[in-house]
């Protein structure tokens, strides 16, 4: 198998050009697998690895485990050359490998990057000269200078190094954030730029080279560490935002004021103002955990970054006044939340997606549960639910008949094909964590 040369650029940019180019990518989750898809439908060859086989068999069978990849679209992509694997060895044959495996927090807390250390340390064997070798997990600063590319050069068996300068030898290292809003489908994302910090000049081009053919605008950064902070300001930046938003709601209930009201005409105001929503509480495999890469990082410079903190106190709180507020709806019923039969409504992290990672249901679910009441859910996106890294349901999905017979629903998730008269009009009490309900009028409704 021809592979790229002596690290040259016009090689590289050429096999790019001419789609010769082989892209491997490994972490074959919500991130790598679309990916793989917009490179494949470029015509690249691409291999998708991965170390739980039972993704890899699915994938190499023509499935899907994503429910907005659908199984065509695995075809298509075989069709132009797509397969998937466990074996590390293949990464040999690759030209760019770009990495998007998972980087959670561990039970203190603090970053967990045993899933990319762990990766670099089985691709470092195979690294090839000339290779281009993008991270795309979300992490804090300097990872890639400080444990990708040490991991690279001390694994591998040609004993390659990374470039640094022009006319050296060795590999390509880059750090590329993901972008990606799942279940957004206002903005194509061929449409979202990308950004590339390389470990060099060469690494940013040679990557800007690569990205260019799937993404219509690339934005060079001077290091991986500026690219790395860029998607972590990013991430700050909303979840400091939904703090604010969160903290106001709570006021605002107290004034009797409608946040959603001051929040929609806020808005109309042209510049200076993006609108944030409140919630029940944040979720997903980014916001609630991106900003604590960098407060852990930056206590290695002796600072300590107190937005962080503060927007994470009171995010982590908002499954608790919910509760708060769906106990006082029962109390006006004359309930308590303890025997208290309770659906909620919605499990994924946001709407219209099935991803559960992160998600305040499974903390609301708990909470509920602790105070003894009888809980079920509903979630079109779960049929059933059982246990995961932090939590463990057990539980199948409710049909959405008989709600009369629950003492109160609770939206957590809006999702957008409910029908929420009906669910008003059927349910006795509805604890709307959401705003899904703007625009029925019912003494039902509890918005909080
Ligand atoms: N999901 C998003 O919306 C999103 C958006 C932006 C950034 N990110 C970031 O992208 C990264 C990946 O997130 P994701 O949502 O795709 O995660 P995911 O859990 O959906 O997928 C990760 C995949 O990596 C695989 N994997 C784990 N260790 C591996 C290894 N050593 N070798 C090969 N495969 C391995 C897992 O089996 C899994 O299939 C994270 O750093 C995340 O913060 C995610």
């Amino acid at each position: 198998m021809e592979t790229l040369q002596a690290g040259s650029l016009t090689d590289f940019k050429e096999k790019v050009a001419t789609r010769q180019a082989r892209v491997g990518i490994v972490g074959m989750g919500y991130v790598g697998l679309p990916l793989a898809l917009l490179f494949s439908d470029q015509r690249f060859r691409v291999t998708g690895f991965d170390i739980a086989q039972d993704k890899v068999t699915t994938l190499n069978k023509g499935g899907s485990y994503i429910v907005r990849i659908l199984p065509e679209m695995i075809q298509q992509a075989q069709k132009a050359g797509f397969k998937a694997t466990a074996d590390y060895s293949e990464i040999a044959e690759m030209d760019a490998i770009i990495i998007c495996v998972p980087t959670p927090l561990n039970e203190y807390h603090e970053p967990d990057l045993s899933y990319v250390t762990g990766t670099v340390e089985a691709i470092a064997p195979h690294v090839h000269e000339g290779q281009v070798i993008i991270l795309e997990s979300t992490t804090y600063p300097g990872t890639t200078e400080e444990i990708v590319v040490p991991r690279l050069e001390a694994g591998n068996k040609h004993g390659l190094k990374v470039v640094r300068n022009a006319g050296e030898k060795g590999f390509h290292v880059a750090f590329s954030p993901e972008r990606e809003d799942p279940g957004n489908e206002t903005v194509a994302r061929h449409d979202i730029p990308k950004v590339v910090g390389g470990c060099s000049p060469i690494a940013s081009e040679l990557a800007a080279a690569l990205y260019g053919t799937i993404f219509r605008r690339v934005v060079p950064v001077s290091s991986p560490s500026a690219a790395e902070m860029t998607k972590l300001l990013e991430n700050i930046y909303r979840c400091v935002n939904i703090a604010l938003v969160n903290e106001l709601k709570q006021l605002c209930m107290r004034m009797g004021i409608d946040i959603h009201e001051v929040i929609d005409a806020a808005k109309t105001k042209p510049f200076g103002f993006q609108a944030f929503y409140p919630g029940p509480g944040l979720g997903g495999h980014c916001i609630p955990i991106d900003p604590f890469y960098l407060s852990w990082k930056a206590k290695q410079y002796d600072f300590r970054t107190k937005f962080i903190e503060l927007a994470g106190e009171v995010n982590i709180n908002m499954p608790y006044f919910v509760i708060d507020r769906l106990a006082d709806a029962l109390n006006e019923h004359s309930k308590s939340i303890k025997g208290s039969k309770v659906l909620v409504l919605g499990l994924a992290y946001k709407r219209d997606i099935d991803d559960l990672r992160e998600s305040p249901s499974l903390t609301i679910i708990e909470l509920l549960r602790e105070k003894g009441a009888i809980v079920s859910y509903n979630d079109p996106y779960f049929p059933s639910v059982g246990h995961g890294r932090h939590y463990a349901l057990n539980m199948t999905n409710t049909p959405l008949e008989n709600l009369g017979e629950f003492d109160a629903v609770m939206i957590v998730t809006d999702h957008t094909n409910y029908d929420y008269k009906a669910i008003v009009d059927q349910a006795k009490l509805v604890v709307d964590t959401r705003n899904a309900t703007k625009g029925i009028v019912s003494d039902k409704i509890v918005r909080c």
